[in-house]
């Protein structure tokens, strides 16, 4: 195994957070994520950054093989599918006035943000990321002067941590609102942490959103779709090489998934699958199966 390879799950800090190794071995992924919304017209430049452009280069050749085994779908693809099927969802939840504030959280250096707070101006858009991350966004959209909407932050938060000043709760206490419909985005994150640290994070998102029910929105990889089929293997060996270290597939099918999120505190939950888009959205094709769920997961008020 390359000694780029960490170990998967490492012991818990006393505020909860995990010891950093794995968030900070996903961190690069931002850069490289970030340079395909770049390319395909879904970011501004400013939010390219070397790292990404070396990281995009350097895994094409891989990345090109392992669509050959894949159905022809290529990494960079993967990542449109899912960004296009969140932001359709999440613009359908503003749009009918079902939510009114979104909380994106592990943003990287993805447009998403900046998008939607242009498109929507009275909406409150906070993103989060680890500090190092969050304090390198800031920067590259002030330097663009993109930093000028006065209801999008760019704030530091750890996902994992349940005490102290990154946490969650308290990171968010100045800029979300519980009185009002609440939108939490993950994108790029679940599949990176084991299965306690995910249960974990999707119950604190169920009791944020209970004061005034909200939405949650993530993809999803699941076992029995990846593990299945041969050429999902490798593509799952491609999302590894990515995120130099292991992919965790938590669940081995859909309904399981679902089942978890309800257990979560979630209200309803629902995975959809790229080729269920198809007619509303335009979206890469595999020629086999499809490797992506997206989960759609309410929370109604409590009481
Ligand atoms: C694959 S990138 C995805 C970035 C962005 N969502 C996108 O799709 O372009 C994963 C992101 O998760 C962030 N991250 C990793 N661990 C985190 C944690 N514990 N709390 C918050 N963000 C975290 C990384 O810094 C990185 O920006």
């Amino acid at each position: 195994m390359p000694s780029v390879f960490r170990p998967l799950s490492r012991p818990r800090s006393s505020t909860g957070a995990a010891d950093g190794a794995d968030s900070k071995r996903i961190s690069p992924t931002a850069h490289y994520t970030g340079y395909v919304w770049v390319r395909n017209t879904l970011s501004p430049r400013a939010l390219r950054t070397p790292q990404g452009v070396a990281l995009f280069t350097a895994l094409q050749p891989a990345m090109r093989v392992a669509a050959r085994f894949n159905g022809g779908l290529t990494l960079e693809q993967m990542l449109l599918q899912r960004h296009r099927i969140i932001d359709r969802i999440l613009d359908d939840a503003i749009a009918t006035g079902r939510v009114a504030q979104v909380l994106e959280i592990a943003g990287g250096m993805s447009g998403r943000g900046l998008r939607f707070s242009r498109r929507y101006p009275e909406l409150t858009y906070v993103e989060g990321d680890l500090p190092g991350m969050s304090r390198r966004k800031r920067s590259a959209l002030q330097e663009a002067r993109l930093d000028d909407r006065p209801g999008h932050h760019v704030i530091a938060l750890d996902v994992l941590a349940e005490r102290g000043p990154l946490a969650l709760a308290e990171a968010i206490r100045e800029r979300v609102d519980p009185t009002r419909p609440l939108a939490i985005v993950t994108e790029g994150l679940v599949n990176y942490f084991p299965r306690d640290a995910v249960e974990g994070m999707w119950r604190r998102f169920a009791a944020l959103l209970a004061p005034a029910g909200g939405l949650y929105v993530s993809d999803l990889h699941t076992r029995g779709e990846t593990e299945y089929y041969a050429a999902s293997r490798v593509f799952r060996r491609a999302l590894e090489l990515f995120a130099r270290g292991s992919v965790h597939l938590h669940y081995e099918r859909e309904d399981e998934a679902r089942a978890a999120l309800l257990e979560a505190g979630f209200t309803r939950a629902r995975l959809s699958r790229p080729r269920d888009w198809r007619g509303t959205l335009e979206l890469p094709r595999p020629r086999g199966e499809d490797v992506l769920r997206v989960i759609e997961a309410w929370r109604a008020p409590a009481g």
